[in-house]
């Protein structure tokens, strides 16, 4: 079996007349160590079905199995001890929280761990080298340049040590040769740490770098 699988996922939003159909029967299977794209037109469900994985957001119906485990998320909460233990979640706008350093914004990655100072503070640093921001650990976001708060905002997804990570159009907002920096920082994560990982985009030579590409259809 199987890392993630999904079996016949619909999702629609709206009601009646205004009803979209935004994933019709949806089927797909991730090996553990995959890197995967997902690409498709505005529109077509690339964040809802990143939704559904990251247990964000319910299917209306078909089946979710994360590690050959059905996925059971009852309530807001259910989702959050998920993430906490499963996934690592970077966005296209890097969401940093402005009056934090660097490393405090890695730390958020962090909270409710339950990881005593000492291995935070470890692993804070890990990271920090592995992503090579180590000599910005005391700078604010808006001293930073996008390349380096998207390395920032990839810290604080995979300090964890998330199983499966998601990113949604991650090199969305950058330039080309920062665009191509980040992409190496999510092959080395794939390879060194083992993280499955799928990414959202609209940029061919990002799913070129993936070892395969989910197209999404527009219903
Ligand atoms: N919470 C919601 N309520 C109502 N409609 C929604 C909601 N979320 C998404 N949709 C609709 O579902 C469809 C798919 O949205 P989604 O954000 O998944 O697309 P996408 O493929 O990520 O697009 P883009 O490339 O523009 O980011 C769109 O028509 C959108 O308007
Ligand atoms: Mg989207």
């Amino acid at each position: 079996m199987s890392f993630i699988e999904l079996k016949n996922i619909n999702k629609s939003f709206g009601k009646k007349n205004s009803k979209v159909d935004v994933l019709e029967d949806l089927n797909l299977s991730i090996e553990k160590g995959e890197l995967v794209a997902i690409m498709g037109k505005s529109g077509s469900g690339k964040t809802t079905l990143l939704n559904i994985l990251a247990g964000i957001d319910t299917p209306d119906s078909g089946e979710y199995l994360f590690d050959e485990k059905p996925m059971k998320i009852r309530n807001a909460a259910d989702g959050v001890k998920f993430r906490r233990n499963n996934i690592g979640i970077v966005l296209q706008h890097f969401a940093l929280i402005n009056d934090f350093t660097v490393s405090e914004n890695i730390e958020v990655g962090l909270w409710e761990s339950g990881l005593s100072i000492v291995e935070k503070n470890k692993r804070i640093i890990e990271v920090m080298e592995q992503l090579q921001i180590s000599d910005l650990k005391d700078k604010y976001p808006g001293k930073l340049s996008g390349g380096e708060k998207q390395r920032v905002a990839i810290g604080r997804a995979i300090i964890c040590r998330p199983s499966l990570l998601l990113a949604d159009e991650p090199t969305g907002s950058l330039d080309s040769s920062t665009e191509e920096n980040i992409i190496k920082i999510i092959q080395d994560l794939n390879k060194t740490n083992g993280t499955t990982v799928i990414v959202v985009t609209h940029d061919d030579e990002v799913a070129k770098s993936c070892m395969r590409t989910i197209h999404l259809e527009k219903h």
